[in-house]
């Protein structure tokens, strides 16, 4: 039986990351994986994460099981983070899952299970794990335009011809804000206009929403997510709480489904309840916890707010630093898509050829298609990155 097992292809971003570790240079700079560190280097805990854990560990009695879909207080404070004033908890099913990748795969499989002959549309590129899952799960997936190679932009106009071809019941992937790998995303005028042609196909929005807070605020970066699945019959968000409440090993996770009406809602929330059941049953309690914990209490919500906008302004921070320096270095406005872009990443758009050289000659790593980890810079290693950049011909 076990003979027969094939080799499965590497993760090219923990693969980077066993070679960064390995490398012995003074100086070397991590720009690869997709996790926030602060300008000392380090993945922090947050006060009111921290604060939340206390309380919970003082308050709680017992470990006994919690519900199969997740906690209800959990569920209706982070369908009111996601959703806002848009929430029609009569039309909304939720799901406790293991992280925002626990809620992409149920979502998947939820979705199969309503219409078994779909196909996903996702953004060329993506993550790597939509395609990856999807493919795993049997679901085709079709790819549809989305950067611009050349302003390094959304490619808007591809997107939209792209989109309009989904076929009623398929399935189109939003990234909510923050796109990852690109930086690049899209405008309120934009999110409208992707409602109104999935409106015209039929095909339902799913969106992947892992990075709420670290765009251009909490609202802000839910705006379009709000707008499509409000404008739609059905719909689907995966958020994550991984990377807005920095904790990423808690996997913490939930899917949210819109659907038409009450009767729907419970069909859908016991469906979803029975994929945790086959999957894992219950579904992570403590991280859940913590983030209804903080999210329930005014206090604790307004300092967890003010840690995340410190968070999300010292990236954009950087974002400016690092197009100022390229403005200077290059005397062109060349680099200033990356003071544009949002979020954690932005796609610079150098060769693989030069991102290998960057990392042989001045131990900066990023990921091969040239996606850059902007938390892992810092105000003293900007102007290293923009020297590099320009001395590989970017
Ligand atoms: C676009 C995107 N979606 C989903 C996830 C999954 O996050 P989690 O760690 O909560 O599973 C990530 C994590 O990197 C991501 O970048």
């Amino acid at each position: 039986m076990f003979g027969n097992l094939q080799p499965q292809a590497p993760d090219k971003i923990l693969a980077l990351m066993g070679e960064f570790r390995a490398d012995t240079r003074q100086g070397k700079i991590d720009l690869g994986v997709g996790v926030y560190k602060d300008p000392t280097g380090v993945t922090p805990v947050m006060r009111a994460v921290k604060e939340a854990e206390r309380r919970i560990w003082e308050a709680e009695t017992t470990k006994a099981y919690t519900a199969l879909g997740g906690e209800p207080a959990y569920l209706s404070a982070m369908s009111r983070l996601v959703l806002g004033e848009t929430l029609d908890a009569d039309r909304t099913a939720a799901l406790s899952t293991v992280g925002g990748t626990g809620a992409i795969r149920q979502a998947l499989e939820l979705a199969r299970i309503g219409n078994p002959g779909l196909t996903l549309h996702v953004s060329d590129p993506t993550w790597p794990n939509h395609v990856s899952m999807a493919r795993f799960l049997g679901i085709p997936v079709a790819e549809y335009r989305y950067f611009d190679e050349a302003s390094r932009g959304v490619d808007f106009e591809g997107m939209k011809a792209d989109i309009g071809r989904a076929r009623a019941g398929d399935l189109v992937l939003l990234h909510g804000c923050c796109h990852n790998p690109t930086g690049a995303n899209l405008t309120a005028d934009q999110w409208a206009e992707v409602s109104a042609i999935l409106a015209r196909t039929g095909a339902v929005p799913f969106v992947d929403l892992a990075y709420q807070g670290f765009g251009d605020g909490l609202d802000e970066d839910a705006a379009g997510t709000r707008l499509i699945v409000a404008n739609a019959p059905e719909a689907l968000v995966a958020a994550s709480c991984s990377k807005n409440f920095g904790i990423y090993r808690e996997r913490t996770g939930v899917l949210l489904a819109k659907v038409e009406g009450r009767a729907a809602r419970d069909l859908a929330a016991g469906t979803m309840a029975f994929l945790n059941r086959q999957t894992y049953s219950f579904p992570p309690d403590h991280g859940a916890r913590i983030v209804q914990t903080i999210l329930d209490d005014a206090a604790l919500a307004a300092d967890w707010r003010a840690e995340l906008e410190e968070v999300r302004l010292g990236m954009l921070s950087l974002r400016r630093q690092l197009a100022g320096e390229m403005r200077s270095l290059t005397g062109t406005n060349r680099f200033d898509f990356i003071e544009h872009h949002r979020g954690m990443f932005s796609r610079l758009g150098a060769t693989p050829a030069q991102v290998q050289r960057i990392r042989d000659e001045h131990a900066i790593y990023m990921v091969g298609d040239s996606r850059l980890n902007i938390a892992g810079l810092n105000e003293g290693s900007v102007p290293v990155l923009a020297r590099a950049l320009v001395e590989a011909g970017v």
